[in-house]
């Protein structure tokens, strides 16, 4: 299966572009080189994610991730919470979710 996200030009050098993802939405950005894909959930409770000072925060009860890795930084998620990332590649100048191949 694949799924074009957005275009890589959409991608913005800092910060995230927020895409719908079926009827959900995914954070894409930019990190350390790739590009990244991370469901727009936070994993207490499920609140909505914001991009801040390079985290990934939610501000129903302030749980942070770090945009890297995926892990839990700070606030209520499970210490081993990790941020969704969907498995992704960049082809043909977009980003393109990519399952089961
Ligand atoms: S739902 Fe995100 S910190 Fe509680």
């Amino acid at each position: 299966m694949r799924h074009e996200i957005c275009k890589l030009a959409d991608v913005p050098e800092t910060g995230t572009l927020v895409a719908p993802f079926f009827g959900r939405e995914v954070h894409v950005y930019r990190s350390g080189g790739r590009i990244r894909a991370a469901a727009n959930v936070c994993l207490h409770f499920g609140g909505p994610l914001e991009c801040r000072d390079g985290k990934l925060v939610c501000p129903w009860h302030g749980a942070a991730f770090d945009m890297d890795k995926g892990d839990r930084v700070e606030g209520p998620a499970p210490k081993n919470a990790r941020l969704m990332f969907l498995s992704t590649r960049v082809e043909n100048d977009a980003v393109t979710y990519v399952w089961g191949e």
